[in-house]
């Protein structure tokens, strides 16, 4: 299905050329006076010069040409040379109508789709997840989504960190806590053991412990690095145990995660490319890109026309120790090799800018991937407290992830029993709690995804959690009253098949008719941005115009059929739009709340 930006640009154009003028100037933009108009032309200003015209002429010949137009319904010639449109009712209600019945709301799906594959989450093993991996995971998510129902082909990767000094430091104070384990045994050559030698609630206790005695003991530091190295390096007990942090760590991340709707397609780490780094960096050498500097090798991955400072790309460290671009260069090593994507993509904190930079520099200087390999890196800010400092508890501790969701979840249920008891009406614990886990969800995604990615945000959970306003509740809000009113049309014998949208009859069902004929613009707009940012600020205005269109319309009490239904047809599309945009956002609604 053509955009309708698309759709009224070619009449125009065909205007502008009737009027024997340059098609090109009769590209049609969303008027920026929606007191006046609903839809701008600009060409006639544009063209003045060209043709040595009054523009408010220009405008006026183009204007004759739309008369009898099916497609506009008001077009004014405006000085000095704005042409003001208005669109037919029965244009827009066809519009509508084909969206309703196509696939994907008549998206256009690309000729050739690309393979993509995203690169999120980015938890630690063994280390609790904290809010800064809540943005990677959330945002990586719904970028995830988004190019899915663009029509490409996109895996997810969690790339856990499973290579730093945590592996170290849990073995040292597993090895000081359990000195017999067979892992640290140098002559042991039999199987090791199936069962890990802990569970994941010593694991989490083992992490903090290690890393708070490493910083006051330097040979228990000294120890673990040298138990890192070792893991590093293949050295068989240590492999072993390495791998059993990795298993044992595994289903409690996918438990936390499914708690945010976040599904990985790929559980690699880190450690996974292990045996690709030697003939990586053979091959560096080989090509003349890696050298030797100060003992470390480096490839250099500055450009001529670089303002900034760009350090060479450090590949292997003096004592031969690989180092966070060394892992992230043999994954892109491996992901070319094993699936071939036409892009990357990568979630993190926008601090790792240099990081990645450099990484995709040296990946397309040493041939890692193709000349055409598409490199994105979507880089973050950080989530502040009402102080505008990195979010903390009350206490001033570094905040969980478990115990932020806990504390959103609680005002939610909060509000929720308010609410209900200004509505009148009654909502058990339960109830209110599993409402509260799917409202709660969307209050932080929202909070969350409504910011541009990559910059810091304030996270205000009374206002994040609140009914009103550009929030997640708000917009679930409205899907709620939406559904309930067809719940009812249907309690009343009728069947929600077999409808179409009519014309629009006032202002407001028209101004909610334009908002849904947006849809396919600002999804072209947030596929190529990679930006959720856009879907949230689509579906809040929607709402807004689906609620003001609700206020001033008695739809269950109309008296004529035809009219009702039409209007249930038109509540049905916009509640499936808002549907689509919350699932492309990694939430969904209740029934009620
Ligand atoms: N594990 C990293 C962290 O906690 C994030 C990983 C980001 N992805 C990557 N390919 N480097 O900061």
């Amino acid at each position: 299905m053509q955009k309708i930006l698309d759709q009224i640009s070619d009449k125009m154009m065909a205007a502008f050329a009737a009027a024997g003028y340059d098609a090109e100037l009769g590209k049609v933009t969303l008027s920026n006076r929606p007191d006046l108009c609903e839809f701008q032309c600009n060409g006639a200003m544009a063209g003045a010069k060209r043709y040595h015209k009054a523009p408010l002429m220009i405008a006026q010949e183009v204007a004759e040409k739309i008369v009898g137009s099916e497609v506009f319904g008001e077009v004014n010639a405006v000085a000095p040379g704005f042409l003001n449109l208005k669109l037919k009712e029965s244009f827009v209600t066809a519009y509508l109508n084909e969206m309703r019945e196509s696939e994907k709301f008549g998206m256009t799906m690309p000729v050739d789709p690309k393979k993509i594959m995203i690169d999120y989450g980015g938890p630690n093993v063994a280390k609790p997840l904290h809010v800064g991996h809540l943005r990677s995971a959330i945002i990586g998510e719904s970028v995830k989504r988004i190019c899915r129902y663009a029509g490409h082909e996109v895996i997810g990767d969690i790339h856990l960190g499973d290579w730093g000094l945590q592996m170290g430091l849990i073995m040292t104070e597993l090895q000081k806590r359990q000195p017999d384990l067979v892992y640290f045994d140098e002559n042991f050559e039999g199987d090791y053991p199936a069962e890990p030698p802990f569970t994941i609630g010593e694991l989490e206790e083992i992490y903090p412990a290690a890393s708070a005695r490493s910083k006051e003991d330097e040979t228990y530091k000294a120890e673990a690095m040298e138990a890192t190295f070792k893991f590093q390096n293949g050295v068989r007990g240590y492999w072993a145990l390495g791998k059993q942090i990795i298993h044992v760590s595994i289903p409690d991340l996918k438990k936390n995660y499914a708690n945010l709707n976040v599904d990985f397609d790929l559980w690699k780490g880190e450690s996974d490319v292990r045996d690709l780094i030697p003939p990586m960096v053979e091959e560096m050498k080989q090509g003349g890109f890696a050298y030797e500097s100060d003992g470390a090798l480096v490839v250099d991955v500055k450009e001529e026309m670089d303002t900034k400072e760009m350090p060479p790309c450090m590949i292997l460290k003096s004592d031969g120790a690989s180092l966070y671009n060394t892992t992230d260069l043999a994954t892109i090593k491996d992901r070319m090799e094993q699936y071939h994507p036409d892009q990357l993509i990568y979630l993190a904190d926008k601090r790792q800018e240099l990081h990645f930079e450099q990484v995709f520099r040296c990946a397309k200087k040493t041939g890692l991937v193709n000349t055409d390999t598409e490199l994105a890196y979507i880089g973050f800010g950080t989530m502040n407290g009402k102080d505008g400092k990195p979010f903390k508890t009350r206490e001033g501790g570094v905040m969980r992830l478990e115990r932020l969701i806990r504390e959103i979840n609680e005002e939610m249920i909060r509000k929720i029993h308010d609410n209900a008891q200004s509505k009148g009406y009654q909502i058990d614990d339960k109830e209110a709690q599993e409402i509260a886990r799917v409202v709660g969800l969307a209050a932080i995604k929202y909070g969350d995804l409504s910011n541009q990615a990559s910059k810091d945000y304030i996270f205000d959970i009374d206002r994040f959690t609140s009914f009103e306003g550009d929030t997640g509740p708000y917009i679930l809000y409205t899907i709620v009253r939406i559904k309930s009113i067809l719940s009812k049309y249907e309690e009343q014998g009728n069947r929600l098949t077999d409808m179409v949208i009519n014309e629009a009859l006032n202002p407001s069902e028209k101004a909610l008719m334009l908002e849904l004929t947006k849809f396919h613009g600002m999804m072209e707009l947030s596929v190529e941005e990679l930006a959720p940012h856009r879907i949230c600020a689509y579906i809040y205005d929607l709402a807004n115009a689906f609620n003001r269109f609700y206020h001033e319309t008695k739809i269950l009490t109309e008296a004529d059929e035809q009219k009702k239904s039409g209007w249930i047809a038109l509540l049905k599309l916009t509640k499936e739009v808002l549907e689509v945009c919350i699932d492309l956002l990694g939430f969904e609604a209740p029934d009620r709340m």
